[in-house]
């Protein structure tokens, strides 16, 4: 039996590949939500778009401080795990619930295996380079979506048997959903916007939204491109970007600021757009795989095969470099291979799961 622990939208995302070829292949699985994410946008919402299962488990763990966040998951998780008994459990990405699935797994001396192992951004100040360096040391299956992942994870020491490149979970959920993205979200029609003639944006890294400083160069940022390029700047907010907004009370102008979207409605938002501009991981990859350039609104980032291929570009918090980045856009070279993988990656996942179950 297979264990998947999923808390946050990323993950929800991202495992949906995995759960589809269970479901495909009938292998006996559980879903343990932990419950890190809940407002309904952030949640149900994508069991809903994607056709999930609900999950077997809910812990309900909600918010709280990083210790507090991560000791409830532990302890719940455990409790799901002794009475499961998974033959492997799977997590997925660099979150709390991620860090926390795991540790609780290994514990226990159960099977860990680890979905986008080796992504390093070398940036200890980022709570999810802590869990995905602690992830991947406990883990005993290392899916890791590139060559370049699987060499951190060999620098580290990591023993090579465990490692598996397996490509981006994420190439296979854009695949499975754009198709069924253009036929059902009208989206664009909703917000009244025309291909190519907008621009999309999210953010919502602790360090770029907690800090008063950076958050405002970045909204600053944002403003000018509207201003300078008379075009819609489209910006589902994140709700810790929108409780940090409201609690500095900082003010947002020219901003379309809309509540977060459904997998289906981003997707179409996105693959439509003339540049996204985002501090997310996921949105990085997907832009990457969609043809659309991006502009990354961060100091390094553990995606480098994005900036290999030349998709994307860092802006850092910096109101100047994200206006001369989108003025920039005209001379970009798009057309770039995409370096995640061919969209099979969960059904090798699947695979190199079903096969521990047998030993
Ligand atoms: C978490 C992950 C981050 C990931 C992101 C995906 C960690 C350390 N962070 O960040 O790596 O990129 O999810 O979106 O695990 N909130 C709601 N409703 C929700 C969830 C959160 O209102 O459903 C609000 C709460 O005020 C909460 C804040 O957002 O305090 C932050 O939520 P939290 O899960 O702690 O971190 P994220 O910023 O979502
Ligand atoms: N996403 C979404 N609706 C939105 C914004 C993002 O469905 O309004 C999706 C996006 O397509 C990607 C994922 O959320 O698959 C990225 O999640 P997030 O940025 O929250 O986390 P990260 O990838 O940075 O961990």
């Amino acid at each position: 039996m297979i264990g998947v622990v999923l808390g946050t939208r990323p993950e929800i995302i991202k495992m949906s590949p995995i759960i589809r070829e269970c479901e495909r292949r009938g292998i006996d699985y559980f879903i343990l939500h932990t419950g890190q994410h809940y407002s309904y946008e952030m949640d149900r919402l994508f069991f809903e778009e994607l056709e999930l299962p609900d999950p077997d488990y809910s812990l309900d763990v909600g918010s709280g401080t990083h210790a507090g966040q991560t000791a409830k998951i532990m302890t719940g998780v455990e409790d799901v795990l002794v009475k499961e008994a998974p033959d492997v459990v799977l997590v997925q990405g660099d979150t709390n619930t991620v860090m926390a699935g795991a540790l609780a797994a290994s514990k226990l001396h159960m099977r860990v295996g680890h979905v986008e192992a080796g992504l390093r951004s070398f940036n200890r100040w980022m709570p999810e380079e802590i869990n995905r360096v602690l992830t991947d040391h406990i883990s005993d299956y290392l899916f890791a979506p590139t060559e370049s992942a699987r060499d951190n994870l060999l620098h580290e020491g990591i023993a090579e048997q465990k490692i598996c490149v397996t490509g981006n979970t994420v190439v296979d959920a854009v695949y499975q959903n754009l198709g069924i993205a253009q036929k059902k979200s009208n989206v664009l029609k909703e917000l009244d916007l025309e291909p190519r003639e907008y621009f999309l944006v999210t953010a919502h890294r602790q360090e770029n939204v907690d800090n008063r400083t950076r958050l405002k160069e970045i909204l600053k940022g944002l403003e000018g491109v509207q201003r300078e390029f008379s075009l819609p700047v489209v910006f589902p907010v994140h709700p810790r970007t929108e409780k940090r907004i409201k609690e500095l009370g900082i003010g947002v102008d020219g901003l379309n600021l809309t509540k977060p979207f459904g997998f289906l409605e981003f997707l179409q938002l996105e693959s439509q757009a003339k540049l996204v501009l985002t501090d997310s991981g996921g949105v990085q990859e997907e832009t990457c795989v969609l043809g659309v350039p991006c502009a990354t609104m961060r100091y390094d980032t553990e995606r480098p095969e994005t900036l290999d291929v030349g998709s994307n570009v860092l802006v850092g918090a910096d109101s100047k470099k994200i206006l001369e980045a989108v003025r920039s856009i005209e001379s970009w070279k798009c057309g770039w291979k995409n370096p995640y993988g061919d969209g099979i990656a969960g059904k090798m996942i699947v695979m190199v799961c079903a096969a521990a179950r047998s030993r």
